[in-house]
């Protein structure tokens, strides 16, 4: 059995006041679901004080991004290894709004989980086509080109402690989730090709779904055989929805 995990991405979104009352509701409803991973991703300012706040077993620190480099003159970024170093377990590589508006290709998307990995840091490697690829057929190849970008890179033992998450660009914000059998269908191809390096680790490997999770399509999202949790954006700023969520993956 993989363990659920459900993982939160609050964007560019959150105050300090915002951190205490999330956090401290998130706290207490996930006491209450051991068997499930819960991540929350704040922007960084706050990561130390999410630190501070989480106060549960279940309840880790993510990042949504790291630098692709370790140190040095690169203004504006921020390590995997600071990141390690403030509490984080878990970082978000690949996001489709950091390749699509940060111009990070496939290669800089593996740079920096590889700095992720090295850094102990567990990467989600975030994957997914945008509607046009899809519309053109070329959706597969798109998932498969990402995928092995990583792998290639990282070696295929690498992704024993990742994560993958396979958000389908035009699922992202917009209220129109992929269906259940859709979503299931490229976590299965997903699956399929880490098997063809090892079925040991492609069966354990934990593949999130994002794409407009809410509380009311979570459960059936989760129902899939190779869906083992989500990554939430928009539902991860409301306590209500994303406690929700967890209750879900339980
Ligand atoms: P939404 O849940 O707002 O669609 O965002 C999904 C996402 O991008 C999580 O990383």
């Amino acid at each position: 059995m993989r363990r659920p995990i459900v993982a939160a991405n609050w964007k560019l979104n959150g105050s300090l006041e915002m951190t205490q009352t999330l956090v401290s509701a998130i706290n207490s409803h996930s006491a209450n679901y051991d068997s499930v991973d819960v991540v929350i991703s704040p922007p960084f300012p706050y990561l130390i004080k999410v630190a501070e706040l989480i106060s549960t077993n279940n309840v880790h620190l993510g990042a949504q991004s790291a630098a692709e480099y370790e140190s040095g003159a690169y203004t504006g970024e921020v390590a995997a290894v600071m990141l390690a170093e403030v509490g984080c377990q878990y970082v978000i590589v690949g996001h489709s709004e950091r390749r699509e508006y940060y111009g990070e290709s496939d290669e800089v998307v593996a740079a920096k989980f590889l700095q992720v990995q090295q850094a102990g840091l567990i990467p989600i490697l975030c994957v997914g086509e945008s509607l046009e690829q899809r519309e053109q057929g070329v959706m597969q190849e798109t998932i498969v080109r990402q995928v092995n970008t990583v792998v290639d890179l990282a070696g295929i033992a690498a992704m024993q402690n990742s994560v993958i998450a396979y958000e389908p660009i035009w699922a992202i914000g917009t209220g129109k989730t992929a269906s259940p059998e859709q979503a299931q269908e490229v976590h299965a191809l997903i699956r399929a090709e880490i098997a063809k390096q090892s079925t040991e680790i492609a069966e354990q490997l934990r593949i999130l779904y994002g794409g407009s999770v809410k509380a009311g399509n979570a459960a059936e999202l989760f129902s899939q055989a190779d869906i083992d949790g989500g990554l939430i954006g928009g539902a991860s700023l409301d306590a209500e929805q994303f406690n929700a969520i967890v209750s879900a993956a339980s």
